[in-house]
């Protein structure tokens, strides 16, 4: 018998992949559109997609597999599929959060298998914003770590019956930035941020930031479907997509790394992305999905489709790198347009 934590994750992989298509109208990078050259002037293996998570952490391809699991035996069965893949193709892999290792040891096992599976690769471990120092090293060790994410899920933690209602991060995050010796990654799960966040987390010393938006995985979808005693189907669509938080981002002109997550379905995506200002990619929902519908074997070949995609797509826009890609020319949907101008981001 498994504890009530484990059962939880286990019904976030089942409610992420049962909802996924469904979670959302629309898919917002539709809403940007990137300009051809006729006279790309470049040759695909003249393109580099070397890029960077946080400031000197190197990585050879610019998307990776974002946050998701650990905690239970479905959990560990994933994280291994995905953490052999990751191997692979030398994609960086974030744990999902480690808390709940830290509570139950047994469950120790379902995280170390992705640091076991991947000895040499880039591996994240992932916990709560409100961690103390001493969990946040112990999650760090769990997985012998090369960089730790802080998630920030507030719209999650408020929609959980059993969820958090204070919010009190910041000073926590300023802490652990100067305290620890990995690079600190700041991450939404999904619902985006907006400008000032970005100003306020790089100004409290973080230098990496995952604006992770809404536009894929949607927590509100998935904990109302969990939460027995109150509906909250009205935030179905709280948040600002990947797209928008990106735009917010911009404007921020902060020196941190702006990474992009949320709703990344595509090679494109992931291109549009670096035209938006990303230095780095992740993708957790899509992959998760076709791993449990369709196998490991079905996800490798999306893996080998995206690397090989990619350099061809920054080929058409004349450009020599994913980092080069902040320099090519885009237009904005009327909506997204309309959006920028109100928020004062154009
Ligand atoms: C099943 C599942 C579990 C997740 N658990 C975590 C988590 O523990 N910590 C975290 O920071 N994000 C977690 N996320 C959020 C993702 O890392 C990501 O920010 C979000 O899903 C948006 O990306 P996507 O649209 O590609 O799924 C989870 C996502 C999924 C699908």
């Amino acid at each position: 018998m498994e504890s009530r934590q484990a059962h939880r994750k286990n019904e976030h992989l089942s409610l992420a992949t049962k909802y996924y298509q469904q979670a959302h109208a629309g898919h917002p990078f539709d809403q940007v559109r990137l300009i051809h050259t006729a006279l790309p002037e470049e040759a695909v293996d003249e393109v580099d997609i070397s890029t960077e998570l946080a400031p000197g952490l190197k990585i050879p391809v610019p998307f990776y597999i974002e946050a998701m699991t650990g905690g239970s035996k479905q959990a560990m069965k994933v994280n291994r599929q995905l953490a052999r893949l990751a191997a692979k193709y030398q994609l960086p892999m974030a744990s999902g959060s480690v808390s709940v290792a830290l509570n139950e040891p047994a469950c120790r096992d379902s995280f170390r298998v992705i640091r076991e599976e991947n000895p040499t690769g880039i591996v994240l471990a992932n916990i709560s914003a409100s961690a103390s120092e001493e969990e946040a090293r112990a999650a760090i060790e769990l997985l012998n770590a090369d960089a730790l994410e802080l998630h920030l899920n507030a719209a999650q933690e408020l929609i959980m019956p059993e969820g958090d209602r204070s919010f009190h991060w910041l000073d926590n995050i300023q802490h652990l930035v100067q305290v620890l010796d990995v690079p600190v990654i700041v991450k939404e799960v999904g619902f985006g941020m907006n400008k000032t966040d970005v100003s306020r987390l790089a100004n409290a010393g973080v230098t990496s930031i995952n604006v992770s938006g809404r536009g894929g995985t949607n927590f509100a979808m998935i904990e109302n479907r969990r939460n027995n005693q109150q509906d909250f189907a009205e935030i179905a669509n709280w948040g600002q997509t990947t797209p928008e938080a990106l735009l917010e981002a911009h404007v921020a002109k902060s020196d941190a790394h702006i990474i992009a997550s949320g709703g990344i379905t595509s090679p494109l995506d992931v291109v549009k992305a670096g035209v938006l200002g990303a230095s780095a990619v992740g993708v957790a929902g899509y992959f998760l999905n076709i791993l449990i519908k369709e196998g490991p074997d079905a996800l490798d070949k999306v893996l080998v489709d995206w690397l090989g995609s990619i350099p061809r797509i920054i080929t058409l826009l004349g450009v020599e790198s994913f980092s080069g890609l902040q320099w090519a020319e885009y237009v904005l949907s009327p909506d997204l347009q309309n959006y920028a101008k109100q928020r004062r981001l154009l």
